[in-house]
């Protein structure tokens, strides 16, 4: 091989290693290239720049729409949509197990669009919530958000650095758009009724310190001519029991995950300065 191409082959694998070395641990949209159900919510993230911010991250839970559930935000503006989006990427890292083995009933999940410094009255958080039945749910963490997004599967996972998590339905969080309402549920298959409770005396649906009179279900108005005491037939309700809620925001998260993405980007600066030095050495061959 003649020097000078030589030279130029260790130039080229110099180069590339430089590139390799300040790639990120994951490439949000590469993992989601792998599943074509994601395939719209990938092209959101694109196109909301929300790939940097997300790729830029070590420890991160991204919750996927897929591409039938998405269609119903995705003729919001431009800015709307992004803030949607950014309150689908958790900061911290949660895969099935960590979600179902939430402590207590619930917690508060920092988002992304938490860091941004608009969001306000709790937006930026997301309530997750465990059910008795061992459902995972979503909502905004606005007091009172309906939670309506529901886990339905892993999609990927890389512990402990990205998981990415698919839910039923986009989370709008007050302030952010108009909130996306659940669809209605299947009209055919009635889910197997449960057997009349022994009357249950617990109707409250939070028992919360403060008068929380803002029930996330529309309570059906008691019509004069219905006097069947069957339980409430629309059962997507989030059954919310007596609930022992853990309240733990954790919003102290936002500044350690930018701490830790500074100290990533001292990194890549160091490590560019070093490949620079050792290209101008090659080329002095
Ligand atoms: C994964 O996250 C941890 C911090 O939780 C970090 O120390 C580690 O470097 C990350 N792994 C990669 C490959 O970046
Ligand atoms: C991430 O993956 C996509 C699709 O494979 C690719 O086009 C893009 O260049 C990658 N980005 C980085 C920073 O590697
Ligand atoms: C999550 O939402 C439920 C239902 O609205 C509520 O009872 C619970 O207190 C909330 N949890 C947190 C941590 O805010």
């Amino acid at each position: 091989m003649d020097p000078k191409a030589s030279s130029l082959a260790s130039l080229a694998l110099l180069l590339a290693l430089c590139f390799t070395s300040s790639v990120t641990a994951f490439n949000i949209t590469k993992i989601l290239s792998n599943f074509p159900d994601f395939s719209t919510f990938n092209d959101l993230l694109t196109k909301s720049e929300l790939v940097g911010p997300i790729n830029k991250r070590l420890t991160i839970t991204v919750l996927a729409v897929d591409n039938s559930a998405i269609s119903s935000v995705t003729g919001r503006p431009t800015e709307e949509l992004k803030n949607i989006l950014m309150n689908h990427v958790v900061l911290d890292y949660y895969d099935d197990l960590k979600l179902k083995g939430i402590k207590g009933k619930s917690t508060l999940l920092t988002t992304l669009f938490q860091t941004t410094g608009v969001a306000q009255q709790q937006n930026g958080f997301l309530n997750c919530t465990k059910t008795e039945s061992g459902k995972v749910l979503f909502g905004s963490g606005v007091k009172g958000s309906p939670l309506n997004a529901e886990m339905v599967k892993p999609v990927f996972q890389q512990p402990f650095n990205i998981s990415v998590i698919e839910v039923s339905m986009p989370i709008v969080a007050p302030g952010i758009g108009a909130p996306v309402h659940a669809p209605p549920p299947p009209p055919s298959t009635p889910p197997p009724a449960p057997a009349p409770e022994t009357d249950s005396p617990i109707e409250a649906p939070s028992p919360s310190d403060e008068d929380d009179t803002v029930s996330p279900v529309a309570a059906p108005e008691p019509s004069a001519d219905d006097i069947s005491p069957s339980p409430d037939s629309d059962s997507d309700a989030p059954a919310s029991g007596p609930s022992t809620d853990s309240l733990s925001p954790a919003a102290d998260d936002a500044e350690d995950h930018s701490g830790s993405s500074k100290i990533s980007s001292t990194f890549g600066i160091a490590a560019a300065i070093i490949c620079l030095a050792a290209s101008v050495a090659t080329v002095g061959f």
